[in-house]
């Protein structure tokens, strides 16, 4: 199982980031877009490369971040969209208990 994370942004750096993740054996539990497309995109392609018994219910869907990180089973979130959101979005993560990576 590994780390269970959340991926906030599901554009071209958010992708690339989901397959790392699977890629070193960690589990990608939810994906938060406000483009809500992008978020099912993303989610789509995780399940078809996460183990099904590692996420039974597939990977959830969000349109915003908050949702994401008010999941208490997720333990860290990837923050991966445009740089202006990142401090907000990062300090909300840490107030929300999940550690953060973020990449400018
Ligand atoms: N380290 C690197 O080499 C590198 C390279 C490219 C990008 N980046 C970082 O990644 C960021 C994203 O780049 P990209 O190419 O994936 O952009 P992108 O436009 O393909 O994807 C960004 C996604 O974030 C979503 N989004 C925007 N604001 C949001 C919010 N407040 N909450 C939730 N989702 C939101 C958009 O709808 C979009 O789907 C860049 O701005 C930069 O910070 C890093």
């Amino acid at each position: 199982m590994g780390i269970r994370l959340g991926i906030i942004g599901a554009g071209g750096i958010g992708q690339v980031h989901a397959k790392a993740a699977v890629a070193a054996g960690q589990t990608v539990v939810a994906v938060a877009d406000v483009n809500r497309e992008a978020a099912g995109r993303l989610a789509a392609m995780l399940d078809e490369m996460q183990p099904q018994e590692r996420l039974a219910h597939g990977c959830l869907i969000h349109d915003s971040a908050s949702l994401l990180l008010a999941d208490d089973s997720i333990d860290a979130a990837i923050v991966c969209v445009p740089n202006r959101w990142h401090r907000e979005l990062a300090i909300e993560a840490m107030q929300a208990g999940k550690d953060v990576l973020l990449e400018l």
